[in-house]
């Protein structure tokens, strides 16, 4: 059977489920990742899971996120991540080395392995030919325990490129072109393959811009065949032993088919605020360009910038314009310094940042009120510049660096002669030394938690009785924000559930973590779709840690009843809605969880009264998690067992 790039990775990881489309797939994995703002959960959910070293072929730890270390909470943080990493045998990238998916896509990423990330742009490393995919927390934590990832058989989709870039398009290009086609929507449920002669035309990190900001069409993931350019990237980067040539089979079938003309594209822009709101840069000839960010895990690479410098070398910046330039890695900024370029950039009047993520989370780079930031960034949703009316533009590294030295957005066509896509240097300097390679065995090593990182606590089992106080009932469409309220003050405690969860429901009844406190079992009671809104855990997990052990509802929203499960709160839908007005706040409910089945409907108690009928729509291995205390202890029954 002739297979594609895609089901070919698959098929060499599968180990449960059929690859028809739609079904649940579960995937070996070899390879994870973290972030530092993710990470944290990430590790106390992997520790929770009582496994001494991490089960995948390699797993690595990035700082790069909240780099800044203002007060303690980041700094302890990264001493908890680089403690953890020794302990468990986990690679530890310290704050300053670069960004997770560049670094990985230099360092560490193999074509034709699996690789789960805590972030959404891993699939920037589908440029190696890796099939790597963004994932929760606690998915993450479950791989690193040798658990499969899960994911639905996805449709592929393959992108043939056509000819060759030409004049001042590039591969940020590509991808936007594919976004204004597709919209930020039109990837869901799909992996977009790479095929067709113009695949050969671009270098590894031109792919790995393209696979990066697939993420942003909503894709599983994307992915470019490994060939001889792959070979030529591995080589440079000291690691052609673990290269291997990959391709889809000639004759491949595929679900949907896209074909771009690379010769056709000429440079694009996502405008503000959504990355899909794709027009070519001459239409917007004449915008004031107030500042100029180049770097983030989409445009950081050596090519990257060596393009924008070889445009700023010898002449300065707008000076209205504020120009912030963050390499990719230290490897790419030790290239860019032994080829001379940072003098030049540096007397461009451009400043140097951090090899971080910086301006691209909100850490520093904030443009002025109103004003308009041209970007090579992936994302320019509204506020997430830290200017609530900041006007993003995502643009290319070459669209930016024409902004900053004309100070407005100009007609590519006024441009002259683009510059020629760098190749690596023949020798490229290696930065390994500067990851913390963990010791053979790790368990002598003492974890370092600090204040504000707290171990994961152990949930009870859900008692054969349950008797239950409804803390709260509430109307329909509640989101997870109102749950567990965002906001930086406390998405820093995310590392500390009892403190986050004194913050439950905080916007919404100021009173509803007393009521909880007073009580040992609590219900939540709401309306339609409770929950909707993002995959944000600890909706789930702070409540639980508040002695909540069920939700009973109209209707749940998928994600979200996902995470209850994981957490061991049982989710229960309402036979006859018009039940809802039985169950007010105050009253207490009991239920007999020896009845429960998939799908039965049972009887609960009020107030040692009239019943109200609920049914679930579990799986049988979702109330076995239920009644294990939730997805963690699940996992350590059955490792166990
Ligand atoms: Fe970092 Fe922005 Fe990428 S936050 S991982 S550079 S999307």
């Amino acid at each position: 059977m002739t297979m594609n790039l895609t089901q070919k990775i698959i098929a060499a990881h599968l180990v449960s489920g059929e690859m028809t489309q739609g079904a649940e797939i579960g995937l070996r994995i070899d390879q994870t990742l973290t972030q530092d703002a993710t990470g944290t959960m990430a590790y106390l959910q992997f520790e929770a899971m009582g496994v001494d070293r991490v089960r995948t072929d390699l797993s690595v730890s990035y700082v790069d996120h909240n780099t800044l270390q203002m007060g303690f909470r980041n700094p302890d943080d990264h001493r908890f991540l680089r403690t953890v990493a020794q302990k468990y045998g986990i690679v530890y990238s310290p704050a300053g080395t670069g960004i997770c998916h560049q670094l990985h896509l230099e360092n560490f990423a193999v074509p034709g392995s699996t690789l789960v990330g805590s972030d959404s742009h891993t699939p920037t490393a589908g440029g190696i030919g890796a099939l790597a995919m963004g994932a929760g927390g606690l998915s993450v934590a479950l791989a690193m325990a040798g658990e499969p990832y899960f994911i639905t058989m996805p449709r592929v989709v393959k992108v043939r490129l056509e000819g060759r870039l030409k004049g001042w398009a590039t591969a940020k290009d590509v991808i936007l072109h594919l976004l204004g086609l597709l919209t930020v929507k039109g990837g869901v449920g799909k992996v977009f393959e790479y095929a067709g002669p113009g695949v050969e035309t671009l270098s590894v990190p031109e792919r790995a811009t393209i696979t990066n900001m697939g993420a942003e069409l909503g894709a599983t993931t994307s992915v470019f065949p490994s060939d001889e350019r792959t070979r030529d990237f591995l080589k440079a980067m000291g690691r052609a032993d673990v290269w291997k040539p990959l391709a889809a089979d000639d004759g491949a079938q595929y679900d949907e088919e896209v074909v771009i003309d690379l010769s056709a594209l000429q440079p694009l822009a996502a405008q503000p605020h959504m990355p899909d709101r794709v027009v070519p840069v001459a239409s917007l000839d004449g915008l004031k360009v107030d500042q100029v960010a180049i770097g983030s895990c989409t445009n950081s690479s050596y090519a990257d910038l060596k393009g924008a410098v070889s445009l700023l070398a010898g002449n300065r910046v707008c000076a209205g314009t504020d120009t912030l330039v963050s390499p990719g890695s230290k490897q790419v900024l030790k290239m860019l310094a032994r080829e001379g370029l940072v003098e030049p950039l540096l007397d461009s009047g451009a400043r140097l940042l951090e090899c971080s993520c910086g301006p691209c989370i909100g850490m520093g780079g904030s443009p002025v009120s109103g004003g308009v930031s041209a970007r090579t960034f992936n994302r320019n949703f509204e506020g997430r510049s830290g200017t609530k009316d900041g006007q993003v533009y995502l643009v290319s590294p070459l669209t930016a660096a024409m902004a900053a030295l004309r100070g407005c957005f100009t007609d590519p066509a006024t441009w002259g002669e683009a510059p020629a896509v760098a190749d690596l240097p023949a020798e490229v300097p290696s930065i390994a030394d500067l990851f913390a390679y963990p010791p053979q065995d790790g368990a002598g090593t003492e974890v370092v938690y600090g204040p504000n990182i707290v171990a994961l606590e152990r949930f009870e089992p859900l008692p054969e009785q349950l008797q239950a106080g409804v803390l709260i009932r509430l109307g329909d469409d509640i989101t997870t924000d109102h749950i567990m309220p965002a906001g930086a003050e406390i998405t820093s405690l995310r590392s500390n559930v009892p403190a986050i969860a004194r913050h439950v429901f905080g916007r919404v009844d100021e009173d509803f973590v007393t009521r909880a406190d007073a009580l040992e079992n609590g219900v939540i009671v709401a309306g339609e779709n409770y929950g909707q809104g993002s995959s944000r855990e600890h909706a789930a997990l702070a409540p639980r840690h508040l002695g909540v052990r069920a939700v009973i509802a109209k209707s749940l929203a998928r994600i979200h009843r996902a995470n209850l499960v994981n957490f061991g709160i049982l989710p229960l839908i309402l036979e006859d809605k018009a039940d809802y007005a039985q169950l007010e706040q105050g009253c207490t409910v009991t239920l007999d969880t020896t009845l429960l089945a998939p799908g039965a409907v049972v009887q609960v108690t009020v107030d040692g009264g009239a019943a109200v009928a609920v049914r679930n729509d579990l799986t049988a291995k979702e109330l076995d998690i239920i009644r294990a205390g939730g997805l963690l202890n699940y996992v350590r029954l059955s490792k166990t067992a």
